[in-house]
């Protein structure tokens, strides 16, 4: 949290003319309320984790492998307001986006993904808001996950508010595909048709890995 301000605090001495010291203390604000969330939605994972953990029937211990959070930064949330021409207030960023809270769920199983987010769909204090299925479904690049976004009602001293989180399910497997994957792109384009046909069908092998893994697990288990 502290190099997040930083950062911003530099973003501002440094660069744009529009952007003012309100400007950084509306992101401290908005931090406020984001972590907030962030971490009332990592606490529910972390119990249906230690739930699953101690469940006879599941009878594993890494249903969830990793839990990684983040609210996005300063320089990301106007980057991407600049994109759709909106200016950067505290009130505009939560209107317009949908993923300034951000966790990332890690399972071993692609079962286990719909079993973590069936659960915490059932929560009282979840509304579940848009569910998109990049596994069903992969993106073009190959890249598969699901992406939730989810609302939570976080209790602070003089008001209740409904705060946004978006929650990207994967795999171990889809991890790693997905962390190299961006590493590749975020250093070069890949302008050659090939390469990205390479890169797509890693994903697919990926997969079929996974299915493997899966239908083995299934196959110790009895089922
Ligand atoms: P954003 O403006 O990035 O939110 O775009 P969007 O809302 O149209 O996309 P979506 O919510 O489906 O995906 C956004 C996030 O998913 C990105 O920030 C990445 O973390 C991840 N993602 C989506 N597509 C890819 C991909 O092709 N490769 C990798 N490595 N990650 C991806
Ligand atoms: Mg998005």
């Amino acid at each position: 949290m502290r190099s997040e301000t930083a950062e911003a605090r530099q973003l501002l001495t440094t660069n744009s003319p529009t952007l003012t010291v309100e400007s950084l203390e509306a992101y401290q604000s908005l931090m406020i309320y984001y972590q907030s969330a962030i971490d009332e939605v990592e606490t529910k994972l972390k119990i249906i984790d230690r739930e699953l953990n101690n469940n006879e029937i599941i009878g594993r211990t890494n249903t969830i492998h990793n839990i990684q959070c983040r609210v996005k930064s300063f320089k990301s949330l106007i980057t991407k307001l600049e994109k759709r021409d909106v200016a950067f207030t505290a009130e505009n960023a939560s209107k317009e986006l949908t993923d300034i809270a951000g966790i990332r769920v890690i399972c071993a199983y692609v079962d286990d993904i719909y079993m973590v987010l069936k659960s915490l769909s059932q929560q009282a204090d979840v509304a579940i808001i848009e569910v998109k299925d990049y596994i069903k479904e992969p993106k073009p690049s190959g890249y598969r996950s699901v992406h939730v976004i989810l609302e939570v009602p976080v209790f602070f001293l003089k008001e209740t508010k409904y705060i946004k989180v978006e929650v990207q399910f994967r795999t171990i497997a889809m991890d790693y595909w997905a962390s190299l994957e961006h590493g590749l792109r975020y250093k070069h384009d890949v302008p050659d048709t090939t390469l990205t046909k390479r890169l797509e069908a890693t994903a697919t092998l990926i997969s079929e890995l996974e299915e493997e893994m899966l239908s083995i697990r299934k196959g110790i288990e009895g089922e």
